[in-house]
């Protein structure tokens, strides 16, 4: 499927799919599913002893070379503008390494009128539309994973006080599944990076041309060393998912959460079981060896997450750079949502960047991939506890319990997908999941239940498609918060220090 989003036009505020996203491809609804995440040497610990309970570890990698040439987005024609964006071909049939799209920068986009028809995506859910057998896929068996010792696990941060009233505007159903071949709407002016008229925007293939060697390819570089990476280790797909939403919320994306330090944002609580950085890092030395001093880290972490989630199995879609890095890190700015927020109070911390409750949702979609800490979700488990939740599934409960017993300091962990065979996917399953009542994280069940956001998770679970289209267009909008570009900021030398 080709999708392209290519003038600002007008979208409903609350259009799921209302996000400027320059070019989305989107693989569909996909028969097979992607390489599964396993324990990896870049996760946070190995465990010491392996309780009974947590003999079950990921399913294992199933990562096939790719023999594809890599991704060329900024091939011979000068970078396209974000507005004018170009355009790329879907690649052939869906697999865990997909063959790389077409990029043609240099060609027109198509008319809006003649890529997206109003009809053709559904509207969002004021309430949620009766659930078909689309939930019938029972998971074989909730996977939890083997302990993980050492890694200090996260606290809730405090909760935020809910500062709007409840947003019950969206627009009426009608349900409808669309086609696996759903277009995408345009964009949305209002996620452009927020910096001010004069200063340069996002584009796609910003760095052609930019290196001293004018032919290299810095994304196609990236690619090569991110999908050897995986082929090892896929489980940096959900680290660098993580990193990415705890940079970008936090002064932006500008590679702030990169910084080493005794009291850089990488220190604060809920970053300590971010992983990831030491990749970031390896890929900037090998770019300043070929062309010093040009990309930023923050660009560098922007174009290794769209990697990871195409190597996943998610969309794939157009990056765009021209991020600079931030010169500012604090722990004490560090101030990201809780999972123990209520919806709304959750709506109003992704609002305040200009966020809809359906892009959260989208967003909280990422959790189909990874992991959490007991200390994440064990409040849930025990009646008496501050969280407890009566309607978790008991089966997912009982085995919660074993991984996580009550009472004892545990860096034991879960999949936050409990669908075993997708909980490396980046798929549209984990909402499944949480309608079955079997979310992880308090948040994750709370988006199934609460009337706010319950329809648009309806709405998500039902159709493949959709998820990858809105997926494709939150990672787009996230990755453009507050970014730095132009004069701001610096290109740093070495990712973890400023210069
Ligand atoms: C309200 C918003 C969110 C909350 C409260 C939240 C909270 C959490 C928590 C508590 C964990 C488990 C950490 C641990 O125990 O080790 C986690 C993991 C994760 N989160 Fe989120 N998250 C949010 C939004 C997002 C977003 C927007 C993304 C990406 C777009 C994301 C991606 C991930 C991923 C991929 C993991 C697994 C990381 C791994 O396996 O190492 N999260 N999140």
């Amino acid at each position: 499927m080709i999708l392209t989003t290519s003038q600002n036009v007008d979208c409903k505020r609350h259009n799921l799919l209302s996000v400027e996203a320059g070019v989305v491809i989107t693989s569909g609804d996909r028969p097979s599913p992607p390489p599964k995440s396993s324990p990896s040497k870049d996760r946070p610990n190995p465990p010491p002893k392996p309780s009974p309970s947590n003999d079950q570890p990921n399913p294992p990698p199933k990562p096939s070379p790719s023999n594809d040439p890599p991704i060329t987005p900024t091939s011979s024609s000068p970078p396209s503008p974000l507005s004018t964006p170009p355009i790329m071909e879907l690649p052939s049939p869906p697999s865990p390494l997909p063959n790389p799209p077409i990029i043609e920068p240099s060609s027109p986009p198509l008319p809006i009128d003649d890529i997206f028809t109003p009809a053709s995506v559904p509207p969002l859910l004021s309430s949620p539309p009766p659930m078909d057998d689309a939930h019938s896929e029972e998971p074989s068996n909730p996977a939890l994973s083997p302990p993980s010792p050492t890694i200090p696990p996260p606290p809730h941060s405090p909760s935020r006080p809910s500062s709007s009233p409840p947003s019950t505007t969206l627009s009426p159903p009608p349900l409808s599944k669309p086609s696996p071949s759903t277009p995408l709407r345009p964009p949305s002016p209002n996620s452009y990076p927020s910096n001010s008229d004069d200063t340069p925007k996002l584009q796609v293939g910003y760095y052609q041309g930019k290196c001293s060697n004018k032919s290299m390819d810095v994304e196609a570089l990236i690619l090569t060393i991110v999908e050897e990476h995986f082929l090892n280790d896929t489980s940096i797909l959900p680290a660098l998912l993580r990193l990415q939403f705890h940079d970008c919320f936090v002064h932006g994306c500008d590679a702030s959460i990169l910084i080493e330090g005794n009291t850089t944002e990488k220190t604060a609580i809920p970053n300590l079981t971010v992983r990831g950085y030491e990749l970031i890092d390896t890929i900037k030395v090998t770019i300043e060896e070929e062309c010093p001093g040009i990309v930023s880290c923050a660009d560098i972490i922007a174009v290794a997450t769209n990697i990871v989630i195409k190597l996943g199995g998610g969309p794939e879609y157009l990056a765009q750079t021209g991020r600079r890095d931030g010169t500012v890190s604090k722990a004490e700015d560090v101030d990201l949502p809780s999972p123990a927020l209520t919806v709304q109070e959750t709506i109003d911390v992704f609002q305040a960047k200009n966020f809809t409750a359906e892009e959260m949702v989208v967003l909280l979609g990422a959790h189909t991939v990874g992991i959490a800490h007991c200390t994440s979700f064990e409040d849930r488990l025990y009646s008496g506890t501050s969280q407890f939740d009566p309607t978790m599934d008991p089966t997912l409960r009982e085995q919660l319990s074993e991984t996580c017993p009550q009472g004892q300091f545990s860096n034991n962990f879960a999949l936050l997908n409990q669908n075993p065979q997708h909980s490396g996917n980046v798929d549209n399953t984990f909402y499944d999941q949480i309608l079955k009542q079997r979310g992880i994280l308090s948040i994750d069940q709370a988006l199934a239940n609460d009337p706010l956001t319950k329809a648009t998770v309806v709405q998500l679970s039902l159709n493949a498609t959709l998820f990858n289209v809105a997926l494709a267009n939150a990672m787009v909008k996230l990755q453009a918060v507050d970014v730095l570009t132009g004069n701001q900021g610096e290109i740093r030398n070495v990712c973890s220090k400023f210069n």
